[in-house]
């Protein structure tokens, strides 16, 4: 990196960027020096908004660890404390509890912004996928920390998940022991999760950091979808997007705050309040709602679907069928710049897209309910037609709706969308 030849008015400021440059740093990556499109929309507040709950995630996290004890005869009983005795404790855990739900919340309507406005579409590829890696994180974050509570639900949906594991060929039961630490989910478990519900947040710091690399080389997208042509498209992020940031923040809170004051328990489980039993198991094991369309796909595969195939089941038994679906739901997205082959970005230009978008949000939540209700009778017959149309929305329409799809025409660029010109194209 080169010697800095900003200059700043303070003084203070300049000894400090003649040394390191953090300033120019700062202004050219969400300041006055950043430009970016000038027709962002609501859409484009969700990855701030996930930024700051992050920042607020670690904050309450680090209070939180300074009152609880990572042991199975402590664990539970030191949240209580937490919760009645720790100064403003019952407030920092709330936040906590209700920040993992609104960190969800954000980083889902982030992503199917991106899938609507094909934001992952090249050179924005990367990008999409570290993404991909973040959310992946971060559900090993939130799965871990349910854990700490060391409540019914923590200990059982521990037993369920780690199990899952033992689907892998020759060394599955060796490898769930090995993540035990033992031969059940116990305290070298609640140990070994804690370590790393504490680390896990970092390593997703710097994700972000290589996320927003990618991000200010090629800029953001927009919902016109079309490349910057020139300085006629931009603005300066400071003060235009720092203002929009700042007002989408306070709504946001409103929620936020909304939740953690007025209905803290409300995406609660009940049964997680009941301490760990190695000896009762719940009548239902139900993991937090942003994981129920996941939970949905692992169990949509049916026995007698794997039998028809014969030899099938030598290699793949129908739980180990649900655990590859349920990764692959997750993988699959990180194909989406070259499953998709449409030239257009924008759902806005893309009549057919537009609608199917729409059905698959709709299966999304379907998936959703299906993961909430017991796997039998019709929710089972709903789950496996939504899981299958998951995959064939992804795999099969969106290549297909690339081919022959009829497209609106797209304006030449973002200044040229609002001008005479642009906009007697797009009537055409
Ligand atoms: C901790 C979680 C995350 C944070 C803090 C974060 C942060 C951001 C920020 C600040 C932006 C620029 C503003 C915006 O476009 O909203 C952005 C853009 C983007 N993010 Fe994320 N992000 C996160 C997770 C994800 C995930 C899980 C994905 C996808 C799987 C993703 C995909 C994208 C894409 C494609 C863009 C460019 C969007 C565009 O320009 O249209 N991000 N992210």
């Amino acid at each position: 990196m080169s010697e800095s030849t900003r200059e700043f008015k303070n003084p203070v400021l300049n000894w400090i960027e003649y040394r390191l440059p953090i300033f120019s740093f700062i202004d050219d990556s969400v300041g006055t020096k950043y430009p970016s499109p000038r027709n962002l929309s609501y859409w484009w507040n969700f990855g701030s908004l996930a930024g700051v709950v992050l920042v607020v995630m670690i904050g309450t996290g680090i209070w939180l660890a300074m009152n609880y004890t990572p042991h199975v005869s402590m664990a539970f009983d030191s949240v209580e404390r937490i919760m009645r005795d720790v100064n403003y404790g019952w407030l920092i855990r709330y936040v906590h509890m209700n920040g993992g739900t609104m960190f969800f919340i954000a980083v889902y309507i982030h992503i199917f912004r991106g899938l609507y406005y094909g934001s992952y579409k090249a050179p924005r590829e990367l990008l999409w996928i570290i993404g991909l890696f973040i959310f992946m994180a971060m559900m090993a974050t939130a799965f871990v920390g349910y854990v700490l509570p060391w409540g019914q639900m923590s200990f059982w949906g521990a037993t369920v998940i780690t199990n899952l594991f033992s689907v892998i060929p020759f060394f599955g039961d060796a490898i769930v022991e090995w993540l035990w630490g033992g031969f059940s989910v116990d305290n070298p478990t609640l140990n070994r999760f804690y370590s790393f519900h504490y680390v896990l947040p970092f390593i997703i710091f710097a994700l972000v950091f290589l996320h927003l690399w990618a991000l200010h080389v090629h800029k953001s997208n927009n919902p016109l979808g079309v490349d910057i042509k020139g300085d006629e498209d931009t603005i300066p992020f400071h003060p235009y997007y720092t203002a929009k940031d700042a007002y989408g923040l306070g709504v946001f809170l409103i929620v936020f705050m909304g939740f953690t004051f007025f209905a803290p328990n409300f995406f609660a489980e009940a049964e997680n309040y009941i301490e760990a039993n190695p000896l009762v198991t719940p009548a239902e094991i139900v993991p937090e709602w942003y994981f129920l369309p996941f939970y949905a796909i692992l169990r949509a595969v049916p026995d007698n679907f794997i039998d028809i195939w014969g030899i099938l089941p030598v290699i793949v038994s129908a739980k180990a069928a649900g655990v590859i679906l349920m990764f692959a739901s997750i993988f699959v997205l990180a194909l989406m710049p070259w499953l998709d082959t449409s030239k257009v970005r924008s759902a806005r230009f893309r009549p057919i897209y537009k609608q199917v978008f729409w059905i698959f949000v709709l299966d999304c939540i379907v998936l959703g309910y299906i993961g909430a209700n017991p796997p039998e009778g019709h929710f089972l017959i709903i789950g496996r037609i939504a899981t299958a149309y998951y995959f064939f929305h992804l795999v099969i329409l969106i290549p297909l709706l690339g081919k022959f799809e009829k497209t609106r025409p797209v304006p030449e660029s973002i200044s040229a969308a609002v001008t005479a010109a642009g906009s007697e194209e797009e009537r055409k």
